[in-house]
């Protein structure tokens, strides 16, 4: 469907966290602060708009984490819906609707919705071998699996994605398979599934995306989605083997679930229902009025499911409008390291907010200026500290509170009557009312970052006026000036504290509760439209309640309070991980006597193109030179390792990596650092080809 240039309504939306954790900064910072900050900035420009997020309760992560706990998968997503959920609210995330995946009206919609597809012939259905863990007796998918990326060689990769390269698996793409239920390999065994014929869509998301999105998608997005398309898509299984999810609604499908990316997104539109019936109003046109702007916030790693999987389910269904953006964020890092649930690498919202009560802004701010909007970015305690004393202490608070402070020094509290302006005093005026035009420039183009820092501009722009207007020495000598000063700086504050609130809605309110909007005679409390269209903000006469602090200096102590808590996190780790890894399983001594180990010869490397891990090798085995992908490019520079002795798994069965052919193994280990070390012959070994046994 074809999107009007002036939508009449929108619908937002948050991707659906997972319930098997709590949430961290890094989904802050990704999703929700950005996305919270748009819906908060549409209704302040008066639009119509519902922001809808929910709980994702199926899919193997749930089930698995039960298991790791031993109670029921319910007792896991009642436990995280729960804090979740807490979370948001805690932190200001307004949505009008915060749902959650094991809703009747979610297995409802998501059922219909298969159901739709299935009577329009939509699916495939087709008995494949998949892969099998014969000692848990589980079909493996998903997370059950992992195994080393065909694309991009990184060796963790799960089975229906590759969290390194982005790119979207099938289980049976990945090289040397493994089960995460039992560590075994898996074998293949015959299912029935329902696939979505992705290729059939190719020529529809190469016209709507390729063509219709070039200049309005964020690059990074843009970028992933071409190059998918361009590789060729293939059909996609829907249905899963498990008994943690929404039955498949069909005949002959026992033991058969929805695959959670199937119904995941789908919960969007059964949020929308619950809200709607809430509100008594009425979800479709949110979901299929042309005049509905569709706009998904997520993390990089969701780019392919909302941009290329659900838009061909809303077309194959053919009832819905498609997204019109996905801005879609990269991740944030933490004091230089990876994001990291497993290994505790992390701040916790919930935690946070004990040791920062009632600071939910200052992360909000820091998170929204430092956002990964076009690459990767790192969250430090020292920035955050530094954000918060140099900018929103010393810059927004510290303006606040002069206006406020002098307001009642000199006036009792009462906004002064103003003489007439001074140029400067119109051109401050003047620049104030452009600013809701300045920073729905940046939102519109998703741009956070800018956004929050053309705000504090607007701070930047006070303080310098009353800097140079030097009201507190003027007082003694020109009474009636210092009037037509401190309304004008009053008016500047009544304009942040309209502006500020999409970026620091905690903080607004209080700036509100200050200036006393409320109780503005006869006028509209102000609102970011009235910053541009109104002379007069806050009239003489009006009365403002006592200063508070809007913001309090961070004390050094306790950003190493927190330093100290990583730097702990960070030896427990390194102690966890210098534990010997358990012994594999006994092979027979035939079953070694297949290995062939060789002693070799690194005769070139070079690196692998838009790889980060993989070196390409030309190796002399003694039997023949050879070409072999190693995934050791962040441990070694390969002019580093010409010449050097390896030992080499001659007689591996050759696998293409990234359009490569790799004809062999070199055996590595890791040192006390985690580089990657050869497993050297004796320098004594003489040839090449010498066996090794
Ligand atoms: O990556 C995740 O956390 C998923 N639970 C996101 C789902 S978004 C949507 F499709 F529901
Ligand atoms: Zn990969």
């Amino acid at each position: 469907m074809t999107q009007t240039a002036t939508p009449s309504r929108y619908t937002l939306t948050a991707a659906l966290p997972y319930t098997n954790g709590p949430i961290h900064i890094g989904h802050l910072a990704g999703v929700y602060v950005p996305a919270d900050i748009y819906a908060r900035f549409l209704r302040g420009i008066g639009k119509d708009v519902i922001f809808i997020c929910g709980s994702d309760e199926h899919g193997v992560a749930i089930p698995m984490k039960a298991k790791k706990e031993g109670v029921s998968p319910q007792v896991i997503i009642d436990k995280y819906h729960g804090i979740i959920k807490q979370a948001f609210s805690d932190f200001g995330i307004s949505f009008d609707n915060y749902s959650r995946t094991s809703a009747a009206v979610h297995h409802e919609t998501a059922s219909d919705f298969f159901k739709k597809l299935y009577e329009q012939d939509d699916f495939i259905e087709e008995v494949t071998e998949q892969l099998y863990d014969s000692e848990a007796h589980q079909f493996l998918a998903d997370r059950f699996v992992t195994g080393t990326c065909p694309k991009c060689g990184y060796e963790e990769a799960y089975g229906d994605q590759c969290e390194n390269c982005g790119s979207s698996l099938n289980a049976t793409d990945l090289i040397n398979p493994k089960s995460t239920l039992s560590g075994s390999t898996p074998t293949l065994k015959r299912t029935k599934h329902w696939f979505l014929p992705l290729d059939r869509y190719e020529s529809f998301l190469k016209e709507w995306i390729i063509e219709g999105h070039q200049s309005d998608w964020k690059p990074n997005v843009y970028g992933q989605c071409k190059s998918w398309i361009d590789d060729g898509l293939k059909p996609r299984a829907v249905t899963r083997d498990l008994d943690w999810g929404i039955p498949v609604p069909v005949a002959d499908a026992e033991g058969k679930v929805l695959y959670v990316w199937f119904d995941a997104p789908i919960g969007y539109i059964s949020s929308t229902k619950e809200w709607a019936e809430r509100e008594e109003k009425d979800w479709e046109p949110y979901w299929k009025d042309e005049n509905t702007r569709l706009l998904h916030f997520i993390g990089k790693d969701n780019i392919v499911f909302h941009c290329i999987i659900f838009p061909s389910m809303l077309k194959a269904h053919g009832d819905y409008v498609l997204p019109q953006n996905v801005p879609a964020n990269e991740f944030l890092n933490l004091e230089g390291n990876k994001l990291s649930t497993s290994k505790n690498w992390a701040v916790w919202l919930h935690e946070y907010l004990e040791e920062f009560p009632d600071m939910q802004d200052v992360l909000r701010y820091v998170l929204t200026a430092n956002a990964p909007e076009t690459k990767d970015n790192d969250f430090t305690w020292k920035d955050f500290q530094a954000r918060n004393n140099n900018e929103l202490v010393a810059i927004f608070g510290n303006f606040i509170n002069r206006v406020v402070v002098l307001t009642h020094k000199y006036y009792g509290g009462i906004i002064p009557e103003p003489n007439t302006l001074s140029e400067v005093d119109q051109q401050v005026l003047d620049a104030l009312k452009g600013y809701p035009e300045t920073l729905a420039n940046s939102l519109n183009r998703y741009r956070f970052r800018e956004a929050s820092q053309e705000l504090l501009n607007l701070a930047r722009l006070g303080n310098k006026y009353l800097a140079d207007a030097e009201p507190w020495k003027l007082i003694k000598t020109d009474e009636e000036r210092v009037k037509t000063i401190m309304y004008v700086a009053l008016q500047l504050a009544a304009g942040l504290a309209a502006l500020s609130e999409p970026f620091l809605p905690f903080t607004s309110k209080k700036l509100k509760q200050i200036l006393n909007t409320k109780k503005l005679s006869g006028e509209a409390e102000i609102s970011w439209n009235s910053v541009s269209s109104q002379d007069v903000l806050i009239p003489s006469g009006h009365q403002i309640n006592p200063a508070e602090l809007l913001f309090r200096k961070i004390e050094d102590a306790e950003i190493q309070k927190q330093l100290d808590k990583l730097e702990a996190t960070k030896q427990a780790n390194a102690q966890m991980e210098k534990s010997v890894t358990p012994q594999k399983e006994t092979i027979t001594f035939d079953d070694f006597t297949k290995l062939d180990l060789r002693v070799g010869t690194i005769l070139e490397a070079e690196k692998m193109p838009k790889a980060n891990k993989l070196l390409v090798l030309k190796v002399d085995t003694g039997i023949d030179t050879r070409t072999i992908v190693s995934g050791i490019a962040e441990s070694f520079k390969p002019e580093e390792i010409v010449g050097k002795k390896v030992t080499v798994l001659v007689n591996l069965a050759p696998r293409k990596l990234r359009g490569v052919e790799s004809e062999g193994m070199i055996l590595m280990t890791e040192n006390a650092e985690g580089k990657l070390v050869f497993v050297n012959p004796d320098e004594e070994t003489p040839e090449n080809g010498a066996t090794i046994n």
